[in-house]
């Protein structure tokens, strides 16, 4: 099993996805800042995994934090780790959850806050693993046996505390006993697909097919495409989905040519106070991430370049929404609130 990120000695140790496939290389992260600047570097990546990443970021924070002053400690810490990356609700919705427990501890003596925060830490950690199997299994259901699924970007493992949204539901079905097959959109310009999700892939044994960004039209077109599944960083109250660059296209091709687009994410992506997905922050990362690709120039030099990391995909395009607690259709806008308030589904 892969490891993204653990609490080691009272460090948080991440597989720095930079690196991967080349190089399974560990960073040890010592403090708050450190965990805040592998966010932002996306050493670690993925939505789920840096909310994780948050949690442990403050629980590392308090840890060193002094007895004088502690709430305006505590502020900063969650300051600097909300700065890190804009669009991913996930970071948000972990930081809130630390929030509520520091404010329910307070007078307590430092020593217990620490090592509540500590637990609330793990524990968001332990649950996102649990909560992937879920999705996993409640999605597994609308694969068909002998299917070729499109994914883009990396939503599995790596992206979470384990197991994956997108890539847990296609390894879920595969442990259900069907033959799936998966086409990985490449995602310029990180390449997550190419890195991470076909590095996943290939260690579960699923075969996996790597495609430029710009094939999947004329994949999804060939019929060979039996459905798409993706996961999601924010997901508006009507069903609008922010995912990876590229992911709009996708779906929109996917409609196209009548091939159902399914997005898997936790019941913590949902931004239920967002009424569209136009409210929804897109970062934008250096333009050198798409002039160069890993160092190597690949532009003139001097070259205008934007780099929207994310899409917002309209809820139309949308076939199903799979979350730990069921699976949401349209009208996403009383599908998501109902799923938004039950517990997670027992399959
Ligand atoms: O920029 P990244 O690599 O953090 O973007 C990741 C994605 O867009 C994923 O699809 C999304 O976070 C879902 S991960 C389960």
């Amino acid at each position: 099993m892969i490891e993204t990120i653990q609490w080691i000695d009272n460090r948080v140790v991440m597989i720095d996805q930079t690196r991967l496939p080349v190089e399974e290389k560990y960073v040890t992260c010592r403090t708050y800042e450190e965990v805040a600047a592998a966010i932002r570097d996306m050493t670690i990546r993925g939505a789920p995994a840096i909310g994780v990443a948050a949690a442990m970021g403050v629980a590392l924070g308090m840890l060193h934090a002094s007895e004088a002053g502690l709430d305006a400690q505590f502020a900063a810490i969650c300051d600097t780790l909300a700065k890190t990356r804009p669009t991913a609700v996930n970071l948000f919705w972990a930081l809130e959850r630390m929030k509520r427990l520091y404010d329910s501890l307070r007078g307590q003596p430092l020593a217990t806050i620490r090592r509540r925060l500590i637990e609330e830490a793990l524990r968001v950690r332990e649950e996102d693993i649990e909560i992937c199997r879920t999705i996993g299994r409640n999605g597994a259901v609308l694969i068909p046996d002998h299917a070729t699924v499109l994914t883009h970007c990396n939503a599995g493992a790596l992206a979470t505390a384990g197991y994956g949204t997108a890539l847990g539901v296609i390894r879920a079905a595969v442990e259900a006993g069907k033959q799936v097959d998966v086409f990985a959109d490449e995602t310029r310009p990180f390449l997550q697909g190419a890195r991470l999700t076909v590095w996943e892939l290939q260690q579960d044994g699923i075969p996996t097919t790597l495609i430029t960004d710009n094939m999947a039209g004329h994949f999804l077109k060939s019929g060979r495409i039996g459905c798409v599944v993706v996961g999601a960083d924010r997901i508006a109250a009507n069903g609008d989905v922010a995912n990876k660059i590229g992911t709009y296209s996708v779906a929109v091709l996917a409609k196209e040519n009548g091939v159902p687009f399914f997005v898997a994410a936790p019941v913590s992506t949902l931004d239920l106070s967002l009424a569209s997905g136009d409210a929804i922050p897109i970062e934008e990362r250096a333009p050198a991430e798409v002039t160069h690709v890993f160092g190597q120039q690949v532009a003139p030099a001097g070259a205008t370049a934007a780099n929207p990391a994310f899409d917002v995909t309209p809820a139309r395009y949308i076939s199903a929404i799979i979350t730990e607690n069921g699976v949401a259709r349209a009208p996403y806008a009383e599908s998501l609130a109902r799923l938004a308030n039950r517990s997670a589904m027992v399959s």
